[in-house]
């Protein structure tokens, strides 16, 4: 069908058509010359919104309007039938006369499993990533691998201390002869700064294991110096004896005791 409209004195300069005709669902009814076929598109078997619009001729009107077409197009919308979503419904759902009640274990144990299946996942992503984040921060192997040191202690001679590097820093190991021992362990521990017993300090009053890193600010001292023949620290002026003890000084503790172990006789383990 198509109309033509004139109204008051515009009308010699306006001309307005429409035509009405079928989507495209149904066979499109010509509507005007022959020449001007509008193509129909097959109907796809399963109808959803995306193929029921890939058919509709829109496309095609919109190039006729380009030419000497109708300028307005009237779909008839009587015969729409609805797209088909069945192909993306549970088929639980897809019968439109059973009860929700009748189905709903089966959906609600699918939405668990999913539920259940995700929190599983996620667990173990969550327990990775710590993992691998709390790994990242410890010591490297190489670092490791420098943190026990043994020492044969066969090659230090009686009266004499031996500084070795351990983790960075310098440690002192002494041989101290019988005088040297009876010396320590005979010093009131009332009197000293940072009160001690030789005994507390070593495990064989023979050997004396410390970091020979200064308490004070960390300058080395020098082995058998000072006033009390033990250490001197010369950048500050702190005496140790020779169980490393501070005697004298601005230093305000013992040198410090790094755990060590006699792992047989003759070889000591220190880390
Ligand atoms: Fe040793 Fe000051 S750093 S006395």
């Amino acid at each position: 069908m198509t109309s033509v409209t004139r109204a008051g004195h515009l009308a010699p300069y306006f001309k307005a058509s429409s035509s009405v005709v079928s989507n495209g669902l149904k066979p499109l009814v010509v509507a005007h010359t022959p020449a001007e076929k509008v193509l129909v598109h097959p109907l796809p078997k399963t109808s959803t919104v995306e193929s029921l619009h890939g058919s509709l001729p829109i496309q095609g009107l919109k190039a006729r309007v380009n030419g000497r077409g109708p300028s307005h197009v009237r779909f008839a919308h009587t015969d729409i039938s609805y797209p088909d979503f069945s192909a993306y419904r549970r088929k639980e759902t897809q019968d439109p006369t059973a009860r929700a009640t009748d189905n709903v274990d089966g959906r609600q144990s699918f939405t668990y499993l999913i539920a259940g299946a995700g929190g599983v996942a996620g667990a173990y992503a969550a327990k990775s990533l710590v993992t691998h984040f709390v790994s990242s921060m410890a010591a490297a192997a190489d670092v490791l691998a420098l943190a026990k040191i043994e020492i044969k202690l066969s090659e230090i001679p009686e009266g004499k201390s031996v500084t070795f590097k351990w983790r960075g820093k310098p440690l002192f190991i002494r041989h101290r002869t019988a005088n040297e021992i009876s010396t320590e362990q005979s010093v009131p521990v009332e009197t000293l700064r940072d009160p001690q017993h030789d005994n507390q300090r070593t495990q064989n009053p023979k050997w004396l294991v410390v970091i020979g890193v200064c308490t004070h600010l960390g300058c080395v001292p020098v082995a058998n110096a000072g006033d009390f023949g033990g250490y001197y620290c010369p950048c500050h002026g702190s005496h140790y004896d020779a169980s490393g003890r501070i005697r004298k000084g601005p230093a305000p503790l013992n040198l410090e005791v790094p755990p060590y172990s006699f792992v047989e006789e003759g070889l000591l383990v220190v880390g």
